[in-house]
């Protein structure tokens, strides 16, 4: 470790890693560290980068609202970029009424849930307590989101201070339970959630990422298979709430997700994307009936009793707005669509590798599976990290990666040129053959 750092990462075994690059200069689609080496950046800044670095408008937009005020909290004030977002976000969130601003996704989440366990009690219903989820979803790092989105290889340490869900399994095409054909799976995993939502009317809220689960190893979730859970929580009475945090904003190809799986959610929360991955901002929306039953006078004590001190701020604010007018101008979803393409004329070439043993793809995401076998898909499971080897072969080739466990992630800007993707992805083809040896 190098002797001047103080800092301690995350994610990552310290000891594992004696020093960091350090980036000095980004543009565009490149990083370029301290040494002078370029990398293209297949990681989107931990997914959130949507026009590359160091673009132009953006920029101006911090600058020129870091002019006229730097920060002024939403306790009993309010500011104009906050506002002007809130009401872009309504305009492009159907059925959704209200913002409540936080500055990283798994607050918004962590809101999210007391918005919803809270909204039972406002209505004086006793019975509806608990929460369900979908097993694998990843909705951040802290208390309440590692209960809800426990990931057992992440989370499993902190399982007893976890509070209890009821999680039901998830259909991926690439690991169907023998006996089953991929549709029968499907269909065994709603019957299983329609059974507990029946049994006992105490299933309060549903929450799980829409469109994907992007952290549990990027399963794409098969048609309907969203809808048909929002279906059933109409009919059950159950709350649901969304996660876009990851998949929203164009990652998946849709600007709001929900509106391609043509369902509604109760609340829904977004960030990363949302101020173009420039600054730290998140936020969560909810339906006029939830917001309405937090309505009251005050010694009701009905309010929602939660804030941060950088909640709203003006700077991430407009630097937000700016981002969002960028995707208009820029025809941004269309030109993912187009983009996204690119991925599919790789397909056959990274499947052919001898570790690869899936690939699952949408919009501008990408996981590549590696596999001991490709018969019996038995996962790597190196001894060191392999996110290390990948990110050290990937630096040699000129790429930025972040491996996921036994997923190679591709989450690159959003605007990405077809160009770059092109590089991006034959460059990971070659440091996944150039570490595969090391990697078994
Ligand atoms: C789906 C999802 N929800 C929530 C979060 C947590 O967001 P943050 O890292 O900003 O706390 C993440 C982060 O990767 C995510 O992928």
């Amino acid at each position: 470790m190098k002797k001047n750092s103080f800092v301690w990462h995350p994610n990552t075994q310290m000891k594992e890693w004696s020093s960091f690059d350090t980036i000095v200069k980004a543009k565009g689609m490149w990083l370029t560290t301290s040494n002078g080496i370029h990398l293209l950046d297949g990681v989107g800044s931990m997914w959130c980068n949507v026009w590359g670095h160091s673009k132009p408008e953006l920029v101006n937009a911090i600058m020129s609202q870091s002019k006229k005020v730097q920060h002024s909290s939403m306790f009993n004030l309010t500011n104009e970029p906050a506002e002007k977002l809130a009401k872009n976000l309504i305009k492009l969130s159907p059925g959704m009424h209200r913002v409540f601003y936080s500055d990283n996704g798994s607050s918004a989440m962590e809101i999210a849930f007391k918005i919803a366990l809270q909204y039972r009690k406002n209505v004086g219903d006793k019975n509806k307590t608990k929460i369900a989820t979908l097993k694998n979803g990843y909705h951040g790092d802290t208390f309440g989101a590692m209960a809800v989105g426990y990931v057992p290889e992440f989370f499993g340490k902190f399982k007893k201070q976890l509070f209890p869900t009821i999680q039901f399994p998830v259909p991926n095409g690439y690991r169907i339970p023998k006996g089953y054909s991929f549709l029968d799976y499907q269909n065994f995993c709603l019957d299983k959630i329609e059974t507990e939502f029946s049994k006992d009317g105490k299933i309060s809220t549903f929450v799980m990422e829409s469109g994907a689960q992007v952290a549990g190893g990027v399963i794409i979730f098969p048609k309907e298979f969203q809808k048909k859970i929002s279906n059933l929580c109409k009919k059950y009475d159950v709350l649901l709430v969304l996660d876009e945090i990851a998949t929203g904003f164009g990652r998946l190809g849709s600007m709001i997700q929900y509106t391609e799986q043509k369902c509604t959610p109760d609340i829904v929360a977004y960030g990363k994307m949302l101020t173009g991955g420039y600054l730290t901002m998140a936020a969560t929306l909810t339906s006029k009936k939830i917001y309405d039953s937090f309505l009251g006078e005050f010694n009701d004590h009905r309010h929602l009793f939660h804030g941060h001190t950088f909640t709203g701020n003006p700077i991430a604010a407009g630097v937000a707005n700016e981002n969002l007018r960028l995707y208009q101008k820029n025809n941004l979803i269309d030109k993912i669509q187009k983009t996204s393409k690119i991925f599919k004329g790789y397909y056959n070439e990274i499947l052919k590798l001898d570790i690869v043993g899936d690939i699952r793809h949408k919009g501008m995401l990408m996981g590549i599976e590696m596999v001991k076998d490709k018969k019996k898909k038995t996962p790597i499971n190196s001894k060191v990290s392999i996110n290390k080897i990948l990110f050290e072969v990937g630096k040699k080739n000129g790429i930025y990666l972040r491996t996921l466990g036994n997923i190679v992630m591709l989450v690159p800007p959003l605007a990405i040129s077809e160009k770059e993707l092109d590089l991006l992805l034959s460059r990971t083809i070659d440091t996944i053959k150039s570490a595969q040896n090391k990697l078994l």
